[in-house]
């Protein structure tokens, strides 16, 4: 990746060649916008790591399930890692072939099992014994062959935020490391069930590579014993958790280099007979893909000062990017016409949200902001739109895919009057009848209450 698709270019900050002040007028803020081409680079990035190896990059689609991000990575022959049957619809709908679908998660409910056993999926990673007996039970009776790798949790510490750790044995996911042969072997035994590899992801946001390769070496030290031990164990799924560069100023927290990490997976291959030939390998990346190919444009309502603090209140809230919220985390932030000079000022960047912890910046040291200017919060690809929810009754930030000199809306914004029309009145309430012209509800939603309610006395 030779420049950075987020740039200013006279005076501007640019997302590839689009202005994003122009991004701002057209769709308003605040709003999501991506980058096709760090879109691509990242994934070409990544699958080159790995040249060489029988691999398949499954792009965790939690981190952005956006159907033109899946598509984007999709058309460059990434599969998915998704943790639910919405994601994995989503995928399928992307055009993502079932064949490079992975189903991960804790908690597959017979439902989701039945539907991604239809869809033919490539893997099932078994996080318990009571799920491998769940799944073998929904297999056998739809005459069908469930495709399963044990995800073993190895007891290591990722060295990450709490939140978002997952690879210690105090953790809920996977397989005790203690506990994996036995489930293994009850594996050969349970009909309708296929064991073809082990999986592991310890953590998100890791940036110590040390964790991999402990982690790593012991899925490898595993897979040899089990294959050994009569077992056929041909596939192996490191998961995903490298970290990405949020704190530009001070590189604090560096994630390790994308050849170190693939070093660590190359070492646990070499860990197996024949240095690992024969051993397919999936990676399961979902942050370092596209956090940052994504910012969220904001504008400041009002600067407002304080005898403590100076505030940026900003049109975007914890409900759109509740990242800093939710794990103290921190994103870079730009303004978007280029600051004339090096000075800064100390702000909170704050949204409009009734709660103390509605922030997305604290302390921050920004060049000096205005009423009206437009603030790019950047590395906010991943777990950004996904997790923002209409909280205070804020509809859903639309979002905007560029590529090159040209942009296209990939989500519009949410209406009030849709979020609205999901809910319905019980018979025992009846409609509010709209008297002027400026009364809430609007004449379409009350219409559809009424039939609603015609419906259910009807
Ligand atoms: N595989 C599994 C089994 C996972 O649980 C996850 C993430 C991934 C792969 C992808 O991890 P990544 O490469 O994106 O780090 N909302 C949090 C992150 C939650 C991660 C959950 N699992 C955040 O905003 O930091």
């Amino acid at each position: 990746m030779t420049r950075t698709a987020f740039h200013y270019r006279n005076g501007v900050l640019h997302a590839e060649d689009v202005p994003l002040d122009r991004l701002a007028e057209k769709a308003g803020t605040p709003c999501w916008v991506y980058s096709s081409a760090t879109l691509e680079a990242r994934y070409r990035a990544f699958a080159g790591a790995f040249a060489g190896l029988d691999a398949l990059v499954c792009y965790s689609l939690k981190a952005n399930s956006n159907q033109a991000v899946i598509a984007t990575l999709g058309r460059l022959g990434a599969g998915v890692d998704v943790v639910s049957a919405g994601e994995m619809q989503r995928a399928l709908a992307a055009g993502i072939p079932a064949s490079k679908i992975v189903f991960a998660g804790i908690g597959k409910t017979e439902d989701e099992m039945v539907q991604a056993l239809d869809a033919g999926i490539l893997q099932f990673n078994v996080e318990s014994e009571p799920e491998l007996r769940l799944l073998s039970r929904v297999a056998t009776k739809r005459r069908k062959t469930a495709p399963v790798s044990l995800r073993v949790n190895p007891d290591v510490d990722a060295r990450t935020h709490a939140k978002i750790a997952t690879g210690k044995k105090e953790n809920k996911f996977g397989i005790d490391i203690a506990q994996a042969p036995a489930v293994a072997k009850l594996a050969t035994t349970l009909p309708g069930i296929a064991l073809q590899g082990l999986a592991v992801h310890i953590g998100s946001q890791v940036t110590d590579v040390d964790p991999y390769h402990a982690a790593f070496a012991r899925i490898g030290d595993l897979a040899r014993e089990l294959n050994s031990g009569g077992h056929r164990l041909t596939r192996l799924d490191f998961g995903g958790g490298l970290g990405v560069v949020y704190d530009r100023a001070s590189n604090s927290g560096a994630p390790p280099a994308l050849d170190s990490y693939a070093g660590a997976v190359r070492g646990a291959l070499a860990r197996l007979p024949n240095g690992g030939r024969g051993t397919e390998i999936v990676l399961a990346p979902g942050r370092w893909l596209v956090a940052e190919a994504g910012i969220l444009l904001t504008r400041v309502v009002y600067m407002k000062s304080g005898t403590a603090k100076r505030f940026a209140i900003v049109d975007a809230a914890m409900n759109d990017l509740i990242r800093p919220t939710l794990y103290e985390a921190h994103h870079p932030m730009r303004p978007v016409t280029e600051p004339a000079s090096p000075g800064t000022e100390i702000v909170d960047v704050v949204g409009p949200v009734c709660e103390t912890g509605d922030f997305l910046a604290l302390d921050r040291p920004l060049p000096p902001l205005r009423d009206g200017d437009l603030l790019a919060i950047e590395v906010a690809g991943a777990y950004g739109a996904v997790m923002s929810s209409s909280y205070n009754a804020r509809p859903l930030a639309p979002e905007l895919l560029v590529r090159g000199d040209t942009w296209a809306v990939v989500r519009p914004r949410q209406t009030v009057e849709s979020l609205i029309g999901l809910d319905r009145l019980p018979p025992w309430i009846k409609p509010a009848r709209p008297k002027g012209r400026n009364r809430a509800p609007t004449k379409k939603v009350s219409r559809q209450r009424n039939n609603k309610h015609r419906r259910r006395k009807g």
